[in-house]
């Protein structure tokens, strides 16, 4: 293959003199007695006596070089003295191989090397640069770089880069146009803290890192831009978890002149397209579920709906049982556990410390087997006949063979714990299958909720959600029972996206303001650009914000966002390769009004 054939230069109008002739993934059989030259870094060597092979590795492949003692011995010896990730440029060769590797996309060939150049040494790295890596999770983010050189990681990123060519394509065929929103702006309020930067130039006052450009993006409604997406960093200072980042990005979208059924077809759309696209999967259904049946039968607004073990609403039959738990309780809930009426008495008690640690918060457990043999057992026997047990395994769909789980209490609180054991159920029987997708919408969200510690109303999605006009007549006499024309698209039990309908009246934002507890100097204040835009002829529009890093990680079938983002940061919210944050000197705090002495 020539040069601007090679895969390295595939724009034959381009001439390069590269430094390479080939990449280290791409040589085979046909390739037999060509010379090639291939740069890389030093993976592996193996030295049998008379003849070394080294492992060179590029972001496409690894290829197996080899010296041989007979032929030229110099060389050989001074491949000997190779470390690991030392970056080589060699010409050689090509050979078929005698035992070759049926894992390698390079596995029948190895390249018999002619001349060998140490284009840089490398020190030993901190841990083995290998798909199972002995690196600990802060080593390997010390040393990002050689982490990112592991084929998982660089793969993960690489999957990365597919999705977002695929996203842009899809939208920009559905008229979307990109544009850039600026990043020190004003504080908006999503429901997190904002990282803020101060402003030397305007002593005493900061700027905000965007949560998410939701004002900007509705503005740019009000100016006509009809339809506009962006993949665009957003900060958010809250606590961090497996599927959060400090700093995230989102595909973050609006519309103009839209309804509700529109956004989510068009969205469906663009989820379907990414599957079959990137991961050849294509979907039947796609579900919708209202907020009020999500919490109902998963006791979750983002339900994993890859398997079923819905919870079975027995607290109205259990009233008046005698059994105090069940008679005090606001719910008694249950899950059949398929196949598992012989889960030992300690696999039960172990379970029951489960659910009631801190984290789930369940005062205990109540059990009912129902065993292959026909017979029913439970912790609850004294206070149920065995025809009334059975009545309540037939109401939740229980089979000889399997056990009902039942928690009772506080219902919030009870129907947050039973989802979580739900969780764990479905994980221990193997029910969340990292290859299998379960997309669906939750919509109906309800519009406010109730913030108990401040004794005042939250918007459940943000402050710029409409309500359902159809309880536009509760806002002032019952608001927690008003809905929002609000959708979060759910894949597996994570939320992957979330947006609304907007309000575009000047006097219904105003309203929702006062509901939420902001006077009108405050509301002013904060967010008069938006209501002075509102003025000037706001179209009807709406939108949604995907998080691109946890659809990259749900493709990538793993938990954590943090390998689908080249440069993250722990847990502590630390970037472990440069060290940040870190202490600035006095003088810069001085500039920037915030220590005045030196
Ligand atoms: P929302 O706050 O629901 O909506 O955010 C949209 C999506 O962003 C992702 N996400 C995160 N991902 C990683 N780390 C985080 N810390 C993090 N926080 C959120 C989630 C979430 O569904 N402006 C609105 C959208 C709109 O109304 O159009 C918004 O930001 O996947």
């Amino acid at each position: 293959m020539s040069l601007t054939q090679s895969r390295l230069n595939s724009h034959p109008q381009i001439v390069m003199i590269m430094l390479r002739s080939h990449s280290c993934g791409e040589l085979n059989l046909t390739h037999c007695n060509t010379p090639v030259t291939l740069c890389g870094w030093l993976g592996r060597s193996r030295d049998l006596g008379g003849m070394t092979f080294i492992d060179l590795r590029d972001r496409y492949g690894i290829t197996q070089l080899v010296f041989n003692m007979d032929d030229n011995p110099a060389l050989c010896l001074e491949a000997r003295k190779l470390g690991r990730e030392f970056v080589l440029r060699v010409e050689g060769l090509v050979a078929e191989r005698s035992s070759k590797n049926p894992n390698l996309s390079t596995g029948d060939i190895e390249v018999k090397v002619t001349k060998l150049e140490v284009l840089n040494a490398s020190k030993t790295p901190p841990f083995t640069i290998e798909d199972e890596t002995d690196g600990g999770d802060d080593l390997r983010m010390k040393y990002r770089y050689l982490d990112l050189r592991r084929n998982v990681v660089r793969k993960n990123l690489e999957m990365r880069h597919r999705l977002a060519g695929s996203i842009r394509r899809y939208l920009d065929a559905q008229q979307f146009i990109e544009v850039e929103t600026p990043v020190l702006i004003k504080s908006t309020p999503e429901g997190a803290r904002d990282f803020i930067v101060p402003s030397r130039m305007n002593p005493g006052e900061f700027y905000a890192l965007p949560q998410s450009p939701q004002t900007f993006k509705q503005i740019l409604m009000v100016a006509g831009f009809d339809r506009y997406y962006q993949v665009v960093k957003c900060f958010r200072d809250e606590d961090l978890r497996a599927d959060r980042q400090p700093e995230f990005t989102q595909i973050d979208c609006e519309l103009s002149f839209i309804t509700q059924e529109d956004i989510l077809n068009i969205f469906e759309g663009l989820v379907r397209a990414l599957f079959k696209e990137v991961k050849g999967v294509e979907f039947n259904d796609f579900p919708r579920m209202t907020y009020a049946e999500a919490m109902e039968r998963y006791g979750s607004d983002k339900p994993d709906t890859r398997f079923g073990m819905e919870f079975c609403n027995f607290t109205e039959s259990t009233r008046n049982c005698g059994f105090v738990v069940f008679d005090h309780a606001e719910f008694v809930g249950g899950i059949v556990a398929s196949g598992c009426s012989e889960y030992t008495r300690k696999q039960i008690d172990e379970l029951t410390d489960w659910v009631k640690r801190p984290q789930i918060g369940a005062g205990g457990l109540i059990y009912v087997r129902f065993a292959a043999d026909g017979t029913v057992k439970s912790s609850v026997d004294k206070f149920f006949t065995p025809e009334q047990l059975q009545a309540m395994g037939e109401k939740a769909g229980a089979k000889p063979g399997d056990l009902l789980l039942i928690l009772a209490g506080v219902e919030a609180k009870t129907r947050k714990a039973l989802n979580e054991l739900r969780l764990e159920m479905g994980t221990r029987l193997g029910l969340r299958d990292k290859n299998i997708f379960s997309p669906l919408w939750v919509v109906d969200f309800p519009l406010l909720e109730w913030d108990e510690d401040n004794g005042r109303w939250h918007a459940m999605h943000h402050p710029f959600t409409s309500p359902k006009p159809e309880d536009f007549h509760l806002i002032d006499t019952n608001p927690g029972h008003v809905r929002a024309n609000a959708y979060d698209l759910v894949i597996n039990g994570v939320e992957i996206g979330g947006g609304s309908i907007r309000i575009h009246d000047r006097g219904l934002q105003k309203q929702m303001f006062t509901l939420l507890g902001f006077s009108d100097e405050e509301a002013q204040n904060q967010f008069g650009f938006l209501m002075n835009a509102f003025e000037y002829g706001a179209p009807p529009h709406g939108g949604i914000a995907l998080g691109f890093d946890r659809l990259c990680s749900i493709f990538g079938g793993a938990d954590s966002i943090r390998d689908f983002i080249a440069f993250p940061k722990n847990n502590s919210g630390r970037d472990m390769m440069i060290d940040a944050p870190s202490q600035v000197n006095a003088q810069q705090l001085k500039e920037l009004y915030i220590r005045t002495e030196i």
